[in-house]
């Protein structure tokens, strides 16, 4: 963990302790901070997790790494029970304060609190990418999905077009962590972020690991140029 006067991060190998902590101190400010790093791009990209997971009401949805609660929210829209879980209890109880009436617990996605098959449809945004363990997390997900249940990851990916690449990488390394340090609570957090995403696999090497995970039909769509990316998979 990088401690510095402005607050901590996460370094590369992600332990959960230093995961938890740095979203600890950037929970007060997490929601403004991703729609304006994200020119309000986020409220897109998760009403798209919504629809990839073609939910209705009577469907059981968990959504591991849920933060503040805000993309449960979004998952509960569909008439579906949406019930969030995180690691971190700073980002918990913001979430509790802001949105009381969403169900949010604490849980580790490498050890999930339910019990197997427990539900239709599990997501994951913008979370995997922080998890110490992608392959043993996705393993996990499968094991609370009933067989033929539906996963979605929502995660940063590889933009696409390669003028686009530079200019977004660009951005990533340079513009974000400045912006962040003007509004964030916790602006280093931001540089771990910038640095977890140029480390992540892109569209074709991250289906082929939930592939190998236990997930069925792997598909990805691109959003905004593959700045972001939905895969989707079926328990098998
Ligand atoms: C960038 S936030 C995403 C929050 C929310 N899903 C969203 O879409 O805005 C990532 C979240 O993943 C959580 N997280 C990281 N590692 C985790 C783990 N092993 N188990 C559960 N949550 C974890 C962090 O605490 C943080 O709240």
């Amino acid at each position: 963990m990088s401690l510095t006067p402005q607050g901590q991060r996460a370094s590369l190998d992600k332990q959960p302790h230093e995961v938890a902590a740095m979203f600890d101190g950037v929970a007060a400010r997490y929601d403004l901070t991703n729609t304006v790093l994200s020119f309000g791009q986020d409220r897109f990209w998760r009403r798209a997790t919504r629809a990839a997971l073609g939910l209705g009401p009577g469907d059981r949805v968990l959504d591991v790494g849920a933060g503040t609660g805000v993309s449960t929210e979004e998952l509960a829209q569909s008439g579906a029970y949406a019930v969030g879980a995180d690691l971190s209890l700073g980002m918990l109880h913001a979430g509790k304060r802001s949105r009381p009436t969403v169900p949010l617990l604490a849980g580790d996605a490498l050890r999930l609190p339910f019990a197997d098959a427990s539900f239709d449809a599990v997501t994951i945004s913008f979370a995997l990418r922080n998890v110490s363990d992608t392959d043993a997390a996705l393993r996990e997900l499968a094991r609370v999905t009933r067989p033929g249940g539906r996963l979605v990851v929502c995660e940063f990916s590889t933009p696409v077009n390669p003028a686009f690449r530079t200019v977004y990488l660009s951005y990533l390394m340079r513009s974000l962590p400045a912006v962040a340090r003007t509004v964030s609570s916790n602006p280093d957090a931001y540089v771990y972020l910038a640095e977890s995403i140029r480390a992540w696999p892109d569209q074709p090497a991250l289906a082929a690991r939930i592939g190998a995970a236990g997930w069925g039909r792997v598909a990805w769509r691109n959003l905004t140029g593959g700045v972001v990316a939905l895969h989707r998979a079926v328990r098998d």
